[in-house]
């Protein structure tokens, strides 16, 4: 596991090196030089920290570096290099497979975070499961407690039905979404169960500061209908958290800012979207392929791309289909950057924290908030 989080971390140095040369390379071709062309992209960050990235002349970009963003100019003659505004993607830091493995009471799932990639803060695990045959999940995640942390479930097919120590009880339906912010202690199941034959959902843990880990437990039910869903041209993105194409979702008062989309292309279909400059994010392909990032990579279903940070720059998410469409969940948070203890359903920063927790679920004690 250190190993990948060691890789992952060279990918990134080298990510971030391949921006300084893309910087130097869009001032070598016009008159700019590359000591001005990187005071602007790192020094004036008021430049940076709006909607576009870069300044200076397009023309000199690496052929694909920027071919996915909306303003990448390609060989288009520019009036005035310092008129033109090009867009700068995040490139693929990483990518990996997501684990096939067994949780809760036998439940057949694959692990995205949480196994290869132990975490990428403030994202604790993020788990797929899909089957058409109930003998995989039929037997759910029976009452289990956690504390210290938020679980997000997202259901595309199929419902999870779930009911907790403070006595809410619900059914999530197809597109649906729950937040739910463990806080000082919940108790709680969770029960797959298909719908015309189908099962296809996730969770994703979701950190919370040291400060809030001991709040009251908090619930945001999404109904289907709630989330908004935005048509592109050959794509569709229904975005459950954050603000995407100029819509917001409904998930609201998040320490970490999240981001929660989930992008369908169709064949010949690109999106690109900004994420804010020093967030983690992470696209996880979940149906065909599409090729993600400035140097185009294509990853494949069941494989999540880390995109690497580009502070202080404000890169962009940019992905294209390929052969034949592909779905895409990207998430991006602000890391939390402190101490993670964790055990089973229990996240904290301390050790001592985790045994209390186990403590405190074998006493009874978990849902008092004591
Ligand atoms: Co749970």
């Amino acid at each position: 596991m250190q190993r990948v989080v060691h890789a992952a971390n060279r990918a990134i140095t080298r990510s971030r090196r391949l921006v300084v040369r893309r910087l130097h390379t869009l001032g070598g071709a016009r008159s700019a030089s590359p000591a001005r062309v990187a005071h602007l992209g790192y020094h004036r960050g008021v430049i940076l920290t709006r909607r576009h990235v870069l300044i200076g002349a397009a023309a000199a970009i690496p052929a694909g570096a920027l071919a996915l963003g909306r303003e990448s100019g390609g060989s288009a003659p520019a009036a005035k290099p310092a008129e033109r505004v090009v867009r700068a993607a995040r490139d693929v830091a990483i990518v990996v497979a997501a684990q096939a493995t067994v949780d809760g009471a036998g439940v057949k799932l694959h692990r995205a975070i949480g196994a290869r990639l132990p975490m990428l803060d403030p994202f604790l695990l993020l788990d797929e499961f899909q089957s058409d045959d109930p003998d995989d999940y039929a037997a759910g995640f029976p009452d289990h407690p956690h504390r210290g942390f938020e679980t997000v479930t997202y259901m595309i097919h199929g419902a999870m039905e779930h009911r907790d120590s403070v006595g809410n009880r619900g059914r999530l339906g197809p597109g649906s979404a729950q937040w739910m912010t463990a806080g000082h202690g919940i108790v709680h199941s969770e029960m797959p169960k298909q719908e015309r034959g189908l099962m296809w959902g996730f969770q994703l843990w979701v950190n919370l500061p040291a400060r809030d880990k001991m709040i009251r437990p908090r619930y945001q039910d999404i109904p289907p209908e709630r989330v908004p869903e935005v048509a592109l041209d050959r794509a569709r993105v229904r975005v459950v958290a954050g603000s995407a194409f100029d819509v917001r979702g409904p998930v609201d008062g998040i320490d970490v800012d999240p981001l929660f989309i989930d992008v369908a292309l169709e064949r010949g279909g690109t999106v690109t979207h900004p994420l804010p400059a020093g967030h983690n994010a992470f696209a996880f392909v979940t149906d065909g392929a599409a090729r993600i990032g400035a140097s185009g990579r294509e990853v494949r279903r069941g494989e999540l791309a880390v995109l690497a940070p580009t502070a202080p720059l404000q890169g962009d998410f940019v992905a294209a289909a390929a052969s034949d469409g592909a779905r895409i969940i990207v998430a991006a948070g602000r890391p939390l950057g402190e101490p993670v203890a964790r055990r089973g359903p229990f996240v904290m920063n301390t050790n001592e924290e985790i045994r209390r927790a186990f403590e405190d679920y074998r006493t009874g004690r978990l849902t008092d908030g004591a």
